[in-house]
This record gives structure tokens, C-alpha cells and sequence, in this order.
């Protein structure tokens, strides 16, 4: 009897849950593929639709806000259901939203955010970018103690959400804390290869290397690249140079089991389901979700099995 109606219910969600995707489409701008986090946000995303039973139009924008634009206009002349964007820059974007308003398209921002009213969109899906950076100073503080430390920092794109916060965020974990100075700052753009750059850059402006006490990157990508450039300056990233960065991506948790990275604060690359439940309630009956739905950041340290992580990590998309 028990096992009769968990059926009869498990039947009822599934075809309601079809019922609601039953021919929706759904428009996804993505910014491109500068990261191991993006590559995973993108599996999923294409993963949830398919599991719900949507049709996503996806589109690339090679990190260019104007293809995000266009990406966006094709999808309200096309009348999709919702629209998914992952806007590469913060400012710029009141023209689109304001067109897909009146198009009644729903939008839901995932993981940055615009500095829009946010009456143009239905929510947004994403972690406390600010908070995530002060975490990552506060453990550098913690760690470093009473002892002088420069710090380099790798920022990500110039004009996004998640460098201006992360910057933000990790300055306020070390303020108060007169020993601690970021003494170089440059945009790696999120992308391993930029990283790796500037990281060279910096450490041929720091007396190869030698006087920079830890490396603060806005994403574990960067930090990647900037762990290549240490080991070929003659250094022990992790050790002669600290290394805390975002994400929480599987190769950050394999240097950090190599003893190569210190830290990592996680951003969880599951933004659609979120945006997908907010928009199933939506259509259900109107339901308006917070503006602002928020996503767990949760440090991690060597001490915190990274070669598990790495191993629980590995096959998700990243
Ligand atoms: O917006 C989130 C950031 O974008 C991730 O931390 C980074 O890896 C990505 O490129």
C-alpha cells in the first residue's frame, strides 16, 4: 500500500515537473570558457535542462558583453521561456533587460551580477563574491600571523562582479592587519595562461620571487598558472609562497595534495538548479523569488583531504 502510493506520487511529480517543462525553451548566454568553474557551470546547466526536460538554446560569448547583447536580443526575437545569462561585466545591460521586460521573458542572472534595477530581472543565482574574498584574507591573516607579508594579487576580468568583490572582500580580511600588504595587483583575466603571465611579471618585480610572502588569486585557475611560474622561478609554491584562491576546482585540491596551494573557498558550479526552481515556481503560480538567491562559500584547506576532494571533484565537467 505504502510502496503503491509512493509510486502514484513519484508518477504525479514526474509528469507535473513534464507538464511544466512540456516545450519550454530556455536561452542560456554564457561568457565562455576562461575556467575549470565555467566548463562545470556549463555541464550542469546543459545537464539540469536536459533533466527537466527543457530545450537550451546555448550560446557563447567568447567572453564579449556585445555577443551576451546580441545572444539575448535573438533570444526575445526567438520568444523563449526564460533567459539564463552570465554577465562578463557588471555595467551595460539596462537597454537588453529593460527589452526582455517588456518581451514578458523572465531573466534570471547566474553567478555575477549588473549593476541594473533589479526590477529587470527575476533573480539572481550566486555566492557572496565579497564575502568569499575576505574569507580568503582572513585565513592568509590567520595563517601568516605577526610576520611582514607582500602580497601579489591576480584579479579577474576588469569590470566583473566577482573581481571588484573578491578585491573588496579580501581587503577587508586583512585590514587591521598592518603587516599584511598587497603590494601587486594586475587583472589574469580568470584565465590560467594570464595568470601564469602576470605571475612572472610579478615575481621579476619582487626580487625573482623572494619577497613575496603569498599569492591571492580571484579563481583557482589563475592560481594554477601562477604555481607553473613559481616552480619555474626556483620556488616552492606553497611553501616559499602561499597560495589562496576561488572555486574549489579539482586541480586546485590536487595542488593543494601536491602541497602546492594553501586554500581554496568553494563557489558551487550548480547555479541552474537554483534558477531553475525559481523559475518552475514562477510559472507555477507566480511566485516571485528573492532578488537574490545565495549560493554556500566554504573554505578549504590541506587540512581538509584534498586528495579526496580532488578524487570527488574530477568527473563533474570541471
Ligand atoms: O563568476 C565566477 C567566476 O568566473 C569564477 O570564479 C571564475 O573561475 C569564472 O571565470
Amino acid at each position: 500500500m505504502f510502496k503503491t502510493l509512493m509510486l502514484t506520487t513519484a508518477a504525479f511529480a514526474v509528469s507535473a515537473g513534464m507538464a511544466l517543462a512540456d516545450g519550454k525553451v530556455i536561452g542560456f548566454s554564457q561568457i565562455g570558457s576562461e575556467s575549470g568553474w565555467r566548463a562545470a557551470e556549463t555541464t550542469l546547466t546543459k545537464k539540469q535542462a536536459e533533466e527537466r526536460g527543457y530545450q537550451l538554446q546555448f550560446s557563447d560569448a567568447q567572453q564579449k558583453q556585445e555577443n551576451q547583447i546580441a545572444a539575448m536580443r535573438s533570444f526575445i526575437a526567438q520568444g523563449v521561456d526564460a533567459i539564463l545569462i552570465a554577465p562578463v561585466v557588471a555595467t551595460g545591460w539596462d537597454a537588453v533587460l529593460q527589452e526582455a521586460k517588456e518581451a514578458e521573458i523572465p531573466v534570471v542572472l547566474l553567478d555575477r551580477m549588473v549593476d541594473s534595477d533589479p526590477s529587470l530581472y527575476l533573480t539572481a543565482v550566486g555566492s557572496n563574491l565579497v564575502h568569499e574574498g575576505e574569507v580568503a584574507g582572513q585565513w592568509l591573516a590567520a595563517t601568516v600571523g605577526d610576520k611582514d607579508c607582500r602580497i601579489v594579487e591576480l584579479q579577474g576580468t576588469t569590470g566583473s562582479s566577482p573581481a571588484i568583490d573578491r578585491k573588496t572582500g579580501f581587503e577587508k580580511g586583512i585590514a587591521g592587519h598592518d603587516n599584511l600588504k598587497i603590494v601587486q595587483s594586475q587583472t589574469g583575466d580568470f584565465t590560467r595562461s594570464l595568470g601564469k603571465e602576470v605571475m612572472e611579471s610579478f615575481l621579476q618585480a619582487e626580487n625573482g620571487g623572494k619577497d613575496i610572502c603569498a599569492l591571492y588569486a580571484h579563481n583557482d585557475d589563475m592560481a594554477v598558472g601562477a604555481i607553473q611560474a613559481i616552480k619555474e622561478a626556483g620556488l616552492k609554491p606553497g611553501q616559499d609562497i602561499l597560495v589562496v584562491s576561488i572555486d574549489a576546482v579539482p586541480d586546485i585540491f590536487k595542488a593543494m595534495a601536491d602541497g602546492e596551494a594553501n586554500a581554496t573557498v568553494e563557489l558551487t558550479p550548480n547555479m541552474a538548479g537554483p534558477a531553475f526552481d525559481a523559475l518552475e515556481a514562477f510559472w507555477a503560480n507566480g511566485t516571485e523569488p528573492p532578488k537574490f538567491i545565495q549560493t554556500e562559500s566554504k573554505l578549504y584547506t590541506q587540512a581538509d583531504d584534498p586528495a579526496g576532494q580532488y578524487e570527488a571533484r574530477k568527473d563533474l565537467g570541471y
